[in-house]
């Protein structure tokens, strides 16, 4: 991996056509536009490396209820009056549209393309029954990438729990372990051997502690207890899920995606509000990936959960070792640092207060330099794993337009993605081992009921037409040469 400034890049370039004989006047006669290239610094990554961007099943297929697809705790929570303004039942209509996304996708340079399975859609109890159509479309897709030269990415979970096992417990009831080890087996023996990229679950803190304390998201309970054994049979269920593709002899990498909490404290002098910082960082990230790297909960966010009265997952014997099952990356989705503040014990059960601003933050609270310092922390807590970042995207609701000429201008999306780019890169540079940059999102989607537009694809609610936004253009040329600027 090489980083060429200014003048080595110039002198390179001089080197290069010196060495084919050709005049160096020719260099002096570029154009503007190249001497402007020229004038930028370049970040070069690997060519091993992969640029790719993401989409999961919920948000952009649609079609929620066609080819004896089952219900879903989205599909029930959208439609049940008052949860969100809007619901996912035709969403980006990607169910009819696959071929001329993947299409799009190629224009866009991809590499990869990381999309999840909507496991009613191919087991509409979730368990039992398979639907030979749901599983044929993820058939479809996967070989419509690959003869596009594009590596799928597969997330087996990305929040769509079927809701006739949520009817059973879902997360809550320790059978679904075997229920997604079932399902997660269905997969491998349909794609396992094409597939080269696997994840488990996307984000289990989202669906686990957010989805059943907060009340804001499917199931949308409120019960912090409940919510700490889902993490438990969560995370066991992705140790059964990673020996079964162990098991099925596929020769891809699995892993697991995290949503990351990256707090920064309020006063950065102030012990107390370090403590809430790390506290709260212990208990999202570490939360989840303690047990499977080194088969231990943070002891201190255990303690702090049991001394707060609360009832503990009981841990039967062999679980901390199937949870360990070895993986072989680590994915990780990041938007932006938290800031946390030190609070008293009325701030149940952590003690801390979530801040949304910090003054050298900025409105935005943006600062991608915390991006490398996560890479690191991470990186030196579990002995370098391999590493992607498996979302990461600007939430531009209100900047993108189109404009006279019907290009989508998205400034701000450029300048975000480019200084988390360069953050990955400079995490490289200081030894991390990084193995692929995944953008949220391929195309603006249903997030979660909120229509932010987060795509590099500009979605027409009107007709549901696409259009590749700047930003998408800017990415596709970064993808082709593997070398970063602006
Ligand atoms: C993540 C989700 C993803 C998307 C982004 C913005 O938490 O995994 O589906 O909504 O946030």
């Amino acid at each position: 991996m090489e980083k060429v400034s200014r003048r080595n890049f110039m002198k390179k370039a001089v080197a290069v056509s010196a060495g084919a004989g050709i005049a160096s006047t020719v260099f002096s006669q570029k154009s503007s536009a190249e001497e402007k290239e020229a004038s930028q610094e370049k970040f070069i990554f690997p060519k091993s490396f992969i640029f790719g961007a993401g989409t999961a099943a919920y948000q952009i297929e649609g079609a929620w209820n066609v080819d004896g697809k089952g219900e879903s705790i989205w599909d029930r929570w959208t439609h049940m009056q008052g949860n969100t303004k809007y619901n996912a039942d035709v969403a980006c209509d990607h169910y009819n549209r696959w071929k001329e996304d993947v299409a799009i996708m190629k224009q866009l340079n991809l590499d990869c393309y990381r999309f999840s399975i909507s496991w009613p859609r191919v087991m509409p109890d979730g368990k039992g029954k398979i639907n030979q159509k749901g599983l044929d479309f993820y058939k479809k897709l996967t070989d419509e990438l690959l003869n596009n030269g594009i590596k799928p990415a597969i997330t087996l979970f990305h929040w769509d729990t079927p809701q006739k096992l949520q009817d059973l417990g879902g997360w809550a009831n320790r059978d679904i372990v075997d229920w997604f080890a079932d399902y997660a087996n269905i997969m491998f023996k349909a794609l396992g051997d094409r597939v080269p990229i696997w994840t488990t679950h996307n984000e289990p803190w989202v669906f686990t502690i957010a989805g059943h304390t907060y009340g804001k998201q499917a199931p949308g309970l409120k019960d912090l207890p409940t919510a700490l054994l889902t993490t438990h049979n969560a995370l066991l269920a992705h140790g059964k899920a990673v020996q079964a593709y162990r098991a099925s002899g596929s020769k891809g990498k699995m892993g697991i995606t995290l949503s990351t909490s990256w707090n920064l404290p309020s006063d950065e002098k102030n012990e107390n509000d370090i403590k809430a910082a790390n506290l709260i960082r212990r208990s999202h990230i570490e939360w989840f990936s303690d047990p499977i790297y080194k088969g231990a909960y943070p002891e201190d966010v255990w303690k702090k959960y049991a001394d707060a009265g609360i009832p503990m997952p009981e841990i039967k014997p062999g679980d901390m070792s199937l949870i360990q099952s070895p993986i072989d990356f680590l994915g990780l989705n990041f938007y932006g640092p938290n800031v946390v503040k030190h609070e008293d014990d009325n701030y149940w059960p952590y003690g801390v207060r979530f801040l949304n601003e910090r003054s050298d933050l900025g409105s935005n609270m943006w600062k991608a330099d915390e991006l490398t310092r996560m890479l690191l922390f991470i990186s030196d807590r579990y002995n370098k794993p391999e590493m992607m970042i498996t979302e990461n995207g600007y939430n531009g609701a209100d900047t993108d337009f189109v404009d006279r000429n019907n290009k989508i201008q998205d400034v701000i999306r450029k300048e975000y993605t480019y200084q988390h780019i360069k953050a990955v890169y400079d995490a490289i540079q200081q030894g991390v081992n990084m193995s692929a940059y995944l953008h949220w999102s391929f195309i603006d989607n249903f997030e979660w009921g909120t229509w932010s537009r987060m795509g590099l694809v500009y979605r027409d609610y009107a007709n549901n037409n696409r259009i590749i936004k700047e930003s998408g253009y800017w990415y596709a040329n970064i993808i082709k040469d593997k070398c970063l600027l602006f």
